[in-house]
């Protein structure tokens, strides 16, 4: 029965990058190892309790940074929170901005994705069970609501709603890539949202993403192309406000509720086609 109870007491999960977890206010924590059957995520979960909500903090490319976006393992992440009794997501990721208007420092709270991802595991269901989730709407409302709330409170720049195309990297984008996309009418470009949102989607999981822009990818006439030092320069100077959106956000999204209003919890309903075993 997959059916969702009534009332929850949400546990909101957090994947990001390091500087993530040093929020004052977050008590009792501790580093925990979760194994799943997919294998092992990134790194060991840190959960804590934030204006009384449990939160688990997950660092996507583990502590120091050891793993590339081909080389994580999306399934082992997505179930180690669920099995941690996360109910929401909040993903944080640095982005190339394809956008003028969207300049490094600027988070968006994007709503949809281009998957160009090729060499990773995207799905829990395979061979034995199959099942075909919507991923129309890859996006939690409900916590978009929350991060755009919390991130007009806090006074950050900040737009609601952009599509994310995921690249398969490591390498930056061609000239030529980066064109495409703006043409195609792309916000920002990462390397990680995807399969993330997916598997959160099939892990009947809420999900939403703050891209945060460290660059102008190579398209921009009039800025250098991306380097690993731009990124992780504007990156750290971003940390403090990660720290505070997730701050914000938290107790806005930490009170009892029902059932996902968008229906994200009960996305596996009407989505498996293989028969119940007789
Ligand atoms: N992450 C940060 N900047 C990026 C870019 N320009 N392309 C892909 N991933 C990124």
């Amino acid at each position: 029965d997959t059916r969702a109870p009534d009332r929850i007491k949400p546990v909101i999960g957090i994947i990001g990058g390091s500087g993530l977890y040093d929020i004052d206010g977050l008590e009792d924590k501790a580093w925990r190892r979760v194994t799943t059957p997919w294998g092992d995520p990134s790194d060991a979960l840190l959960e804590g309790t934030l204006a009384g909500v449990r939160c688990v903090f997950l660092p996507r490319h583990g502590r120091g940074h050891p793993l590339s976006p081909s080389h994580l393992n999306y399934r082992a992440n997505i179930d180690a929170l669920k099995r941690a009794g996360c109910t929401d997501v909040l993903s944080l990721s640095a982005v190339g901005s394809l956008k003028e208007e969207l300049p490094p420092g600027h988070f968006v709270i994007v709503d949809q994705f281009i998957d160009r991802s090729f060499a990773r595991e995207k799905s829990f269901f395979g061979e034995g069970c199959v099942a075909h989730v919507s991923v129309a709407h890859p996006v939690c409302p409900r916590l978009g609501d929350a991060l755009e709330g919390a991130a007009r409170g806090l006074g950050l720049p900040v737009t609601r709603g952009g599509t994310y195309l995921v690249m398969e990297g490591p390498q930056f984008s061609t000239k030529a890539e980066s064109a495409l996309y703006r043409s195609w009418g792309c916000s920002v470009i990462g390397m990680t949202n995807m399969p993330e949102a997916k598997l959160a989607r099939e892990a009947e999981l809420c999900y939403a993403t703050v891209a945060m822009v460290t660059d102008y990818d190579c398209w921009h006439p009039d800025h250098d192309h991306v380097t690993v030092e731009a990124v992780v320069r504007v990156l750290l100077g971003n940390a403090e406000n990660a720290r505070a959106l997730v701050k914000a956000v938290v107790p806005a999204l930490g009170a009892e509720r029902g059932p996902c209003s968008a229906g994200c919890d009960r996305a596996l309903d009407h989505a498996i086609i293989t028969a119940p075993a007789q």
